[in-house]
C-alpha cells in the first residue's frame, strides 16, 4: 500500500478554521433573514434515487447527461445518486410527507451538492446551496417576494455590484409551439448547424440557442422567439412581477436568453449576477415551476424557489473587503502544577455556565509558552493558576490587550470577568 499522503477528491474543497468563521456568520445572517420571511428549514438526504433527478431536471439537461455522481447500490442494485440539487429532492420531501394537504409551504435548505463539472474559480463538484422553495402559490406576488428577498439579504451582506436579469419562459402550451417552430426552423437550416445542434434537435432544440458556435450566432439570432409565443396570462405575470419589482425601486435587465440549464421553469426565471467573478458570475438563480409537483407524481401545485452558491457569494465578500468583528475567545486558562491543574479545570467549567468562551491550557509546559499560546489564541482574558494561587483560593485574571493584572478570589472571580469582558 502506497503511504503517500491521501488529497481530497478534485473540486471538493476542505474549509479550514479560519474560513468556516465567515460560513458560520453568513449561515447565521442567511437564517435570520429566512426566519424574516417565514420560511422554515427542511432537511434531505445527500442521496436519492437516480430517476429522481431524471424526471425533475430533463433526460438531456447538462447535468443529467453528463454531470451526475451516480452509482449502483451494491447489495440491491438501486440505481442512486448524490443530489446535484435541491429542488427536486425538497418537492419529492413534500410530496412524500404530504406536506401540501391543507397549506402552502415557504421552505429552505442549505448544504452540499454534487455535480462532475470542469473544476475552475467558482464552480466545484462538491459546492453549497441555500435553496427556498414556496409550493402552493401561484400569483406573480410570490415571484416578487423571493426576488425582494434576495435583494434585502444582498443588502444585509452588505453586498453592491450585482444585478437582476429577469425573464419569462411562458407555459407549457407556449413553450410547445416555440419548440416544435424551433424545430421546423433548425430543420430547414441543417447544413448550418453543428454536430452538438443536430443531435440535440429533436430532444433539446432550446439548449441549442445556447450554443457558443460562432458560425451558428447569425441563424440563433434569427430564429423563433418566444416571446412572440407568449399566452396573454404569462404577459400578464411577467408584467405584475415587473411592476412589483419597480414599486420597490427594485432594478432588473430582461434577458430573453436566460432559459436556465433545468427543465422544469416555465414562466418568470431570474439570475443575480456579478462581473466580479470571472465567468462563474451568478452568485443565484431560480424561477417559477408549476409543473413539477404534478411531473414528480403529486397532485398539480404551483410553486417558486431559487438557490444561491454559498461560495460564490463568501469570495465575493471576501473580495469586497469584508473582515470579521470580534474576537472568539473570551478567556484562555493557564495553570501549572497540581493543585492549580485541579483548580483551574473547575474555573473553566464554571465561566463556561456564564456562557464565556474558555480554553483550558492541555498539554503543560512554562507559564512562558503557555502565555505564548493564550496571546495567539486571541482570548481578551487569561486566567493564571499556579500551586500558590491555588493553595489560597485564588487566580490572576490578565487582560491580554494591556491593562493591569489583578489577584482574585475565586468567589469574585465571575464579577471580575464580567466587568472585564461585558464592561458591566
Ligand atoms: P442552478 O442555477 O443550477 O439552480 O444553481 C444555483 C446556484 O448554485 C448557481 O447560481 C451557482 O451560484 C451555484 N452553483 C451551481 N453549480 C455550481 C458549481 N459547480 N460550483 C459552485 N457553485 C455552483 C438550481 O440548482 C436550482 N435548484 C435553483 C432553484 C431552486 N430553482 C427553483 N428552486
Amino acid at each position: 500500500m502506497s503511504n503517500e499522503t491521501l488529497q481530497a477528491v478534485r473540486g471538493m474543497n476542505d474549509i479550514l478554521p479560519d474560513e468556516a468563521e465567515l460560513w458560520l456568520w453568513f449561515e447565521e445572517v442567511v437564517r435570520d433573514w429566512l426566519a424574516s420571511y417565514g420560511y422554515r428549514n427542511i432537511r434531505m438526504p445527500l442521496v436519492e434515487p437516480t430517476a429522481l433527478f431524471c424526471r425533475a431536471i430533463g433526460e438531456v439537461t447538462d447535468i443529467v447527461e453528463k454531470e451526475m455522481y451516480s452509482f449502483e447500490d451494491s447489495l440491491n442494485g438501486d440505481q442512486l445518486t448524490l443530489r446535484p440539487e435541491g429542488t427536486a429532492s425538497c418537492v419529492r420531501a413534500v410530496l412524500q410527507h404530504n406536506l401540501l394537504y391543507n397549506a402552502p409551504q415557504r421552505l429552505y435548505y442549505s448544504g452540499p451538492m454534487f455535480r462532475h463539472e470542469r473544476p475552475q474559480k467558482g464552480r466545484y463538484r462538491q459546492f453549497h446551496q441555500v435553496g427556498v422553495e414556496a409550493l402552493g402559490f401561484a400569483g406573480p406576488d410570490m415571484d416578487a417576494e423571493q426576488i425582494l428577498m434576495c435583494a434585502r439579504l444582498w443588502k444585509n451582506l452588505g453586498l453592491s455590484d450585482v444585478t437582476l436579469q429577469i425573464n419569462t419562459l411562458g407555459d407549457s402550451a407556449c413553450r410547445h409551439r416555440h419548440r416544435a417552430k424551433l424545430i421546423a426552423y433548425f430543420e430547414q437550416n441543417l447544413a448550418l448547424l453543428d454536430a452538438e445542434a443536430v443531435r440535440r434537435l429533436h430532444s433539446n432544440p432550446l439548449r441549442i440557442l445556447d450554443s457558443k458556435n460562432p458560425a451558428m450566432q447569425a441563424l440563433i439570432e434569427a430564429a423563433p422567439k418566444l416571446m412572440d409565443e407568449l399566452s396573454a396570462e404569462a404577459i400578464d405575470h411577467f408584467a405584475a412581477v415587473q411592476s412589483i419589482l419597480t414599486q420597490h425601486g427594485i432594478l432588473f435587465e430582461i434577458n430573453p436568453r436566460l432559459v436556465r440549464g433545468l427543465d422544469y421553469y416555465n414562466r418568470t426565471v431570474f439570475e443575480w449576477v456579478t462581473t466580479r467573478l470571472g465567468a462563474q458570475g451568478t452568485i443565484c438563480a431560480g424561477g417559477r415551476y408549476d409543473g413539477l409537483v404534478g411531473q414528480i407524481g403529486g397532485k398539480p401545485a404551483p410553486a417558486m424557489g431559487f438557490a444561491m452558491g454559498v461560495e460564490r457569494l463568501l469570495v465575493l465578500l471576501q473580495e469586497a473587503g469584508m473582515a470579521l468583528p470580534k474576537p472568539l475567545l473570551d478567556v484562555y486558562v493557564v495553570h501549572q502544577g497540581e493543585l492549580a491543574a485541579r483548580l483551574a479545570s473547575q474555573v473553566a467549567e464554571q465561566l463556561r455556565d456564564e456562557n464565556l468562551r474558555v480554553v483550558l491550557h492541555c498539554g503543560g509546559g512554562s507559564f512562558k509558552s503557555q502565555m505564548k499560546k493564550a496571546d495567539a489564541s486571541g482570548a481578551v482574558l487569561a486566567i493564571v493558576i499556579g500551586d500558590d494561587e491555588a493553595a489560597a483560593g485564588e487566580v490572576s485574571v490578565k487582560p491580554m490587550q494591556g491593562g493591569t493584572q489583578v489577584r482574585v478570589g475565586v468567589q469574585a472571580l465571575r464579577d471580575t470577568i464580567n466587568k472585564l469582558i461585558r464592561q458591566e
